[in-house]
């Protein structure tokens, strides 16, 4: 995209040219409390002074803090800590393959999902054109439709060793699984002896109003990715697998040089503390509705608006026409948003949105659709 950003605040960023614009789609998800939160920036730069790289063969504070905090905020368990999502969903397809202890490995995958874009991250996300040009792929995947359970149960073999899936769809257009089909995942798992991997490298941090997506299904999964807002935009992943089993993998199986250093684990302290202090998962919540109470209105106004989803602040609005002019023309008016897939308007502004800010961008963006929408009564 033809845009040079040189600064950030909160949810404003401002490019090369002083212009500013309104970031509803702050990093793929990453800036979930905002760029430079303060919190974020003092850990930073407190720690940088002091030590900036520790190998993963000695132990640091920060990294067993942050450890501590995940668990504290999810389910007891061990964390591995990486630099990325696609990492951490990586580090996921090991644990199942361990296991699975030579007898077991095939995961099954939900249509529409994306994991990451590294080989085995790759060949689990269930979309042919993330995967087109790298074949053969790894093999061990079997793709079901997502919210589908009858196909999900039908997939399963003898091979079968985990589930992995996002309970709210982002790169697939918001997505959102039903709690029933969680409930009977969930059951079927544990019958059959089989891992439930969530992949929350989106959705978690707050994302939908509570700081894990599977918080909203009273479920717990028994191992769960991590990464984007975990940093507040430094590089950090993280995998945690629950108590019982965790122990199956041992030192030396898995390791990265990079993984859980001690300026990137004291900025996800320092995202952990600005969520809490600053009651981000309330404020997602309230803004989040209000958001997407506006985008129903809009749904009275233009016919080309087909749905509106969401869970907290991940929020989509599909459409009937492209999405391609719509999010260019909020961008040169100052607003950033994303489209996915085509025809679904991306909306996922950060967790400390004002109300002030979600009227004006979509002050823009109702500017955006009615120019399109006079556009698509031109055209038919
Ligand atoms: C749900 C999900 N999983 C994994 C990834 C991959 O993360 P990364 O780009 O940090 O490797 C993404 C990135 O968009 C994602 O949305």
């Amino acid at each position: 995209m033809p845009l040079i950003l040189v600064k950030g605040k909160g949810s404003v960023v401002t490019d090369i040219d002083g212009k500013k614009y309104l970031d509803f789609f702050p990093g793929w998800g990453v800036s979930n409390v905002g760029h430079c939160h303060p919190k974020v920036m003092s850990a930073v730069r407190d720690q940088i002074g002091k030590l900036i790289h520790v190998p993963n063969n000695f132990f640091h504070a920060h990294q067993a803090k942050l450890a501590k905090e995940i668990v504290r905020q999810s389910f007891p368990g061990l964390v591995f800590f990486c630099n990325s999502g696609a990492e951490a969903n990586e580090a996921a397809i090991k644990f199942s393959r361990i296991y699975g202890a030579g007898k077991r490995f095939e995961i099954i995958t939900t249509a529409g999902s994306f994991h990451g874009r590294t080989t085995g991250a790759m060949a689990a996300t269930g979309q042919a054109r993330i995967q087109q040009g790298f074949e053969p792929l790894l093999p061990g995947f079997r793709t079901v439709p997502f919210n589908d359970i009858t196909a999900l149960r039908s997939a399963i073999t003898d091979q079968t060793v985990a589930v992995l899936l996002e309970l709210v769809q982002g790169e697939g257009g918001i997505n959102i699984a039903t709690p029933e089909y969680v409930r009977e995942l969930r059951a079927l798992c544990t019958e059959k002896d089989i891992l439930l991997i969530v992949d929350e490298v989106q959705s978690g941090m707050g994302r939908t109003g509570e700081m894990f997506a599977y918080q909203h299904y009273g479920i717990t999964p028994d191992v769960m990715t991590l990464a984007k807002g975990l940093g507040g935009g430094l590089p950090i992943g993280a995998m945690i697998a629950k108590k019982s089993i965790a122990h199956i993998i041992k030192p030396g199986m898995h390791g990265s040089t990079f993984g859980g250093g001690p300026v990137v684990t004291k900025a996800a302290l320092g995202v952990f503390k600005a969520i809490q202090d600053d009651k981000m998962l309330k404020n997602a919540r309230v803004q989040g509705l209000y958001l997407m109470g506006r985008l129903v209105e809009l749904m009275g106004k233009y016919d080309f608006i087909k749905e509106v989803r969401g869970l907290g602040l991940m929020v989509g609005m599909e459409l009937t026409i492209e999405g391609k002019t719509i999010f260019e023309d909020c961008l040169n008016n100052g607003l950033i948003i994303n489209c996915t897939q085509g025809k679904v308007l991306r909306i996922m502004p950060a967790l400390n949105v004002t109300k002030k800010q979600v009227d004006k961008a979509l002050f823009i963006l109702n500017k955006a659709l009615e120019k399109a929408g006079s556009k698509s009564a031109g055209a038919s």
